[in-house]
């Protein structure tokens, strides 16, 4: 366990919502001022995602999703990857990022699209708009890790680059679409970027029905809102747990306190963790979400190097952050005998190997 009031139960392994101070399931109530009103109905729907679903069929890979005996007796438990760093783009993202563009009316694509991202949504963006037929600019914080600016021109994208903060990105995207009349495609506070991430838990509760976790990592929190919805629409049973970096909790802390707050520092290694939630992801997180688990740096990197040593796969240190929850036995999960089985998202795998410290092993 953490020892973090977000920290789910250690006993948790039962359907019903749990009693942590984060626990959002259905009728749970939270402290602090409805920021979070305008929101009340949530969207989108499993509909929504089904059609999402069909939509972006044939511009994604159905991902695998894969298993280690070694990390299973390591974690107590059954554990499922789903193994989103080998989606196209390398990451999740193309999923939301393909069901935002080819929705588009045609009148409204001819205009080209426009996003701010640190990079995996950008460079999924550029990908789903190049497959359009359209211009993607994209506003990219100048900290951005190379291999994340590479892909986006390598994928046609037009870079504009700003300084790292949210505002900046915000002011950038708003300026470019003044200019170009482009449509602004959000990395997360859309419907339709939500319904399209959701389609990673869709397709892992496809091959695994039974599962008791489902663990997503959380940033602005489009893939962990979609996660949540599709994965309480289909296994209600099954608890949803956000996973943070220690050093960047701001979701936890928001869904805690019912209204957004601030990012501390950010200072991880999970570049692609440093967003803030949006009132919408704010919503369905509070409404969905049965807990929070934060995670060091150092487990970050503990558990990326074990995703590569057991099972061959490169993953981003964002991408490796909902494994470490369960690899670390920080949720309790081994000390419950009703858990079994525990569905991962492996959310990305664009790692900048130049700027990466390679971290030792844990004890
Ligand atoms: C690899 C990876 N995982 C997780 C996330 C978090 O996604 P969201 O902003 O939808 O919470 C991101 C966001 O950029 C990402 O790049």
């Amino acid at each position: 366990m953490s020892g973090h009031p977000q920290a789910p139960s250690s006993t948790k392994a039962s359907p019903a919502p749990t009693a942590s101070t984060a626990s959002t399931g259905e009728g749970g109530s939270l402290p602090g001022p409805s920021a979070v009103s305008d929101f009340e109905i949530i969207n989108p729907s499993f509909e929504a995602i089904q059609a999402a679903h069909r939509r972006i069929a044939p511009h994604i890979h159905r991902t695998p999703v894969m298993s280690s005996s070694s990390l299973d007796q390591l974690a107590g438990a059954q554990l499922y990857f789903k193994c989103e760093n080998l989606q196209r783009s390398g990451s999740f993202k193309m999923r939301g990022a393909s069901n935002a563009v080819f929705s588009l009316r045609d009148e409204e694509a001819a205009r080209g699209v426009v996003t701010h991202s640190s990079g995996n949504h950008a460079a999924a963006l550029a990908l789903a708009a190049r497959e359009r037929g359209i211009r993607a600019w994209i506003v990219m914080p100048s900290d951005a890790p190379q291999i994340k600016r590479r892909a986006v021109e390598a994928f046609g994208g037009e870079i504009v680059l700003c300084e790292p903060t949210m505002a900046a990105r915000e002011a950038g995207a708003a300026e470019l679409m003044q200019r170009t009349g482009a449509v602004l495609l959000h990395p997360f506070d859309d419907d339709r970027i939500i319904a399209g991430q959701a389609t990673a838990a869709v397709e892992l509760l496809e091959e695994i029905p039974d599962l008791d976790f489902v663990l997503a990592p959380v940033s602005g929190g489009g893939l962990l809102s979609g996660t949540a919805i599709a994965t309480k629409h289909l296994r209600a049973a099954a608890q949803v747990v956000g996973c943070e970096p220690r050093n960047a909790d701001d979701a936890a802390r928001s869904v805690a306190a019912g209204r957004l707050e601030p990012a501390a520092q950010a200072k991880t290694i999970a570049d692609g963790l440093r967003a803030t939630l949006a009132p919408r992801t704010l919503a369905i997180l509070r409404r969905h979400v049965d807990a929070f688990s934060l995670v060091s740096e150092e487990e970050i990197v503990a558990a990326m190097r074990l995703l590569w040593d057991r099972l061959k796969l490169i993953v981003e240190p964002s991408g490796a952050v909902a494994a470490a929850p369960a690899l670390f036995r920080k949720i309790g999960i081994e000390r419950n005998s009703a858990v079994r089985k525990v569905g991962i998202i492996l959310s990305g795998g664009n790692l900048d190997l130049d700027a990466l410290p390679f971290g030792r092993a844990l004890p």
